[in-house]
């Protein structure tokens, strides 16, 4: 408030008293200087205060004033105060006016002035194409499963038919938590999830994290990416398998997009195959994104082994399926031209704001 001073100077009453003249000249120097609430509040206790105020000590001494004046001081007195009290209303009122006044200076808004904009992030580039994948199968009638990262040994292995002493098992493959629990390191786990929960017919996709003791290189990371596929009914056959995949390339990089099957082997699928996509930039003929073979691999296949089905209680007599998965950190290099999958989480936000 400090410059919104109230300055108070009213003209002396004729014929004062002299100690009034001077209580009523102390009291208008005292006024001028009010320029908060708590200071007024002290002025009014100062000059009006019922037992110590200094009008009430003027009121005291009106006994001792001789006789024949009294009545012209007592007066004087009630004047006074009259004054004093008016004089405090009207600088309460002007108070209040300042401090407003302030407070709309304060909190005035220029609505012409530019904005701050703020920074927009966007999505990373392994979930935009996870997002494109989910929503083809979708299409095609699947609904999204997700499944725990670390699992048990039933999960990761026993129940996906990985023997004890399978090389997979081995803690140089796999990363141990702790005794029976480890990461996963394919989303494969996830099919035995979906068959317990849910009973065929059933059409699935898994989008997820994976890890594996891989020494990191351009197209390794100890943590990736997939995506399994699993359908389930009564006759799903191979040909099933081929036309899905199928379907899902031309969907994904175009209609002449052909595919093919490379006899492959996994323990949880029989038979198995690697499938391999042609490659959508030279159409088959050999470029830099295909390494000159023409064929870009989409990942692993086939129709699940009959005793992963009897491990979760589906009937193999009567129920078949197939099964897929995709490795998305490198399907995602190859769209965006990345030559080095290590670069995606390396979190640099120069190199991944270029992906929107
Ligand atoms: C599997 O993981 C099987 N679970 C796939 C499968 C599912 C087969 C269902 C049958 C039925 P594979 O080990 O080949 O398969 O891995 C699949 C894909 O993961 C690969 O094609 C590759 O794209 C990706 N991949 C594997 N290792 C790495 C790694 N270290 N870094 C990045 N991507 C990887």
């Amino acid at each position: 408030m400090g410059d919104a001073a109230i300055t108070l100077r009213l003209p002396p009453l004729v014929g004062m008293d002299e100690n009034l003249t001077n209580l009523r000249q102390q009291f208008l120097d005292d006024a001028s200087s009010v320029s908060s609430a708590e200071q007024l509040t002290a002025l009014r206790d100062k000059y009006l205060g019922r037992k110590t105020g200094l009008i009430a000590a003027l009121r005291k001494r009106v006994g001792s004033i001789p006789s024949d004046q009294r009545a012209a001081f007592g007066q004087q007195v009630n004047e006074l105060s009259t004054e004093v009290d008016a004089e405090l209303a009207a600088l309460t009122q002007r108070l209040a006016a300042a401090t407003e006044a302030t407070a709309l200076e304060r909190e005035r808004i220029d609505a012409t002035l530019p904005g701050t904009r703020p920074r927009w992030g966007h999505l990373h580039p392994i979930t935009l194409l996870r997002q494109k994948i989910e929503d083809i199968f979708v299409s095609m009638g699947y609904s999204v499963e997700d499944g725990p990262e670390i699992e048990t040994s039933f999960y990761n292995f026993d129940a996906l038919n990985i023997p004890p002493g399978h090389p997979a098992r081995d803690s140089a493959d796999t990363f141990y938590v702790s005794g029976d629990l480890a990461l996963r390191s394919q989303t494969s786990t996830v099919q035995i999830h979906t068959m317990q929960r849910k009973s065929p017919p059933l059409r699935v996709i898994a989008p997820g994290r994976v890890f594996r003791r891989d020494t990191p290189d351009p197209t390794h990371n100890p943590m990736f990416f997939q995506l399994e596929g699993l359908n389930v009914d009564r006759h799903i056959t191979l040909a099933d398998l081929k036309g899905t995949l199928q379907k899902f390339v031309q969907l994904m990089y175009g209609s002449n997009i052909r595919t093919r099957f490379r006899p492959s082997y996994f323990p949880f699928t029989e038979p198995s195959a690697e499938v391999d996509f042609s490659c959508y930039i030279c159409g088959g003929t050999g470029c830099r994104v295909c390494k000159g073979s023409g064929w870009i691999e989409l990942g692993g296949s086939g129709m699940v082994h009959p005793r992963v089905l009897e491990t979760v209680g589906i009937n193999p007599e009567e129920f078949s399926g197939f099964a897929f998965g995709l490795g998305i950190d490198r399907m995602a290099a190859r769209m965006y031209d990345i030559d080095d999958i290590r670069l995606l989480f390396e979190n640099d936000v120069r190199f991944l704001e270029q992906f929107v």
